[in-house]
Order: C-alpha cells, then structure tokens, then sequence
C-alpha cells in the first residue's frame, strides 16, 4: 500500500452498539439506494458503527457477515473526504477487525479521482465518505480453490447488504456501487497481491428524507 506521508499510528475507533432503535424489519423496508447526500459531516462513532457491520468482530473469531471457513478475504477501505468525518483527516484508511481501529495509508481527498475511475459517478464525489470492499483472493483459495471467486463474492454481498441495513438503521443513504476501471481503481489505491476492488459504497446524510 502507499505510505501516508508521515508514520500515522493506527486510529482508535469508538466501540460499536449492538442495541439500536429501529428493528431490523423496518431497516430492510426503508433500504434504498441513495446517491444524493448533503454536505453534513458524520461523526466518528458513526463511521466505526458502518465498519464494524461490514466487518467487525462479534465474537473471538467470528464476525458480523459470514464467511466460507472463516478465512475472512474481505479488506474494508473508508476513504474520507475534506471534512467528511468530524475529527478525521482526510484520506483513505484500513479497517482492522479484531482491534476495530483504522491505519491511515494514503492522505488527502480522493473522492474526485474516485469518481473518475468510476464513469464519473457523481454520488461518489460528493458523499463524505466512500468504504471500497476488495479482496485478497489467495485466503480463500489456499482452502476452497476453484470455488474461490464464487465464495468471496457472496462475501461481498453479505458484507454490502449488511451496511446498507446499518446506513437505513441509522437514517443514513448509500449506493454500492459496481461500475468502475479496474486499472484506476489500483492505480488510486493500490494494494499489492492478488486483490481486487469489489464494491464503492458512498455513505451520507440523504439530501431528502428516504423514510
Ligand atoms: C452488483 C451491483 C452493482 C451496482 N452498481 C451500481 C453502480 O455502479 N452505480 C449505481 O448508482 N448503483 C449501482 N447499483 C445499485 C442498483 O442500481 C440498485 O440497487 C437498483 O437500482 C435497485 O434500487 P434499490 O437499491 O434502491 O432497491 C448496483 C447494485 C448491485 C447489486
């Protein structure tokens, strides 16, 4: 991965609830595909809530979104915007699961270049924020050869569908977006490996009220 500028130590997220207001049944009801947000920031807590139903911990091994064998190839990128997060610099950012914190790898606002590589999308260069879901294929394959593709992308929808319902729990929109240039997606945010970019998902405050 590029390095960020400066040695960045890892970001604590704050710890995510398990208890919320609004019943799973009435998340999969309002769930929408949104591409229109305001310019409201989200907070912190917020961000750590989205992350943690991607990918978080809900146990000593197992996480939120089921995976074949458990060898978990999904990697969860937050790529910030200027002023899309209060308190978080712009920039992009690694999940990390098990201490639920994030490692700054690359700094600035790539929103623009994000949508670029994405048929210009627009929803994309004005939400605050844009989580990427890729892949490092060669976990599942050690184990599951040539089902590998076919598993990790079920893991990708599992994972994608999981923060759709946790955006519409917390009145938030969002789009998972699947149109995009391969090669400018690993140009912008290149990891090394056998990885793939799967899924942009930008997340904000809807611009209208989706309920
Ligand atoms: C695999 C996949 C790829 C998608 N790619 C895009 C995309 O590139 N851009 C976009 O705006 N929406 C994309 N969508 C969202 C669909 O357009 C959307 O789900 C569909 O219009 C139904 O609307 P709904 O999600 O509000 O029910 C994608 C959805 C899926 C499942």
């Amino acid at each position: 991965m590029t390095p960020m500028d400066s040695y960045t130590p890892e970001i604590r997220l704050p710890a995510p609830r398990t208890t919320g207001i609004t019943s799973v049944e009435e998340a999969i009801a309002a769930r929408r595909s949104v591409r229109v947000f305001s310019d409201q920031p989200l907070t912190l807590e917020v961000l750590s809530q989205l992350l943690w139903s991607l990918q978080g911990m809900t146990g000593k091994r197992f996480r939120t979104v089921p995976s074949a064998g458990a060898t978990y190839p999904l990697q969860i990128i937050a790529a910030v915007g200027t002023f899309g997060i209060t308190n978080l610099a712009a920039g992009c950012y690694l999940y990390l699961s098990e201490p639920h914190t994030l490692r700054a790898f690359k700094s600035g606002d790539l929103r623009t270049q994000l949508a670029k590589a994405s048929l210009g999308q627009q929803a994309i260069s004005t939400a605050p924020l844009n989580l990427v879901i890729a892949a490092d294929y060669e976990r599942t394959r050690s184990r599951y050869r040539n089902r590998t593709e076919r598993y990790v992308h079920m893991e990708a929808g599992h994972a994608a569908q999981n923060l759709y319902l946790q955006a519409a729990a917390l009145g938030l929109g969002t789009a998972a977006i699947g149109a995009f240039d391969d090669t400018g997606m690993k140009d912008i945010l290149s990891v090394p490996g056998d990885f793939r970019h799967l899924y942009i998902i930008p997340v904000g405050v809807p611009a209208k009220t989706i309920f």
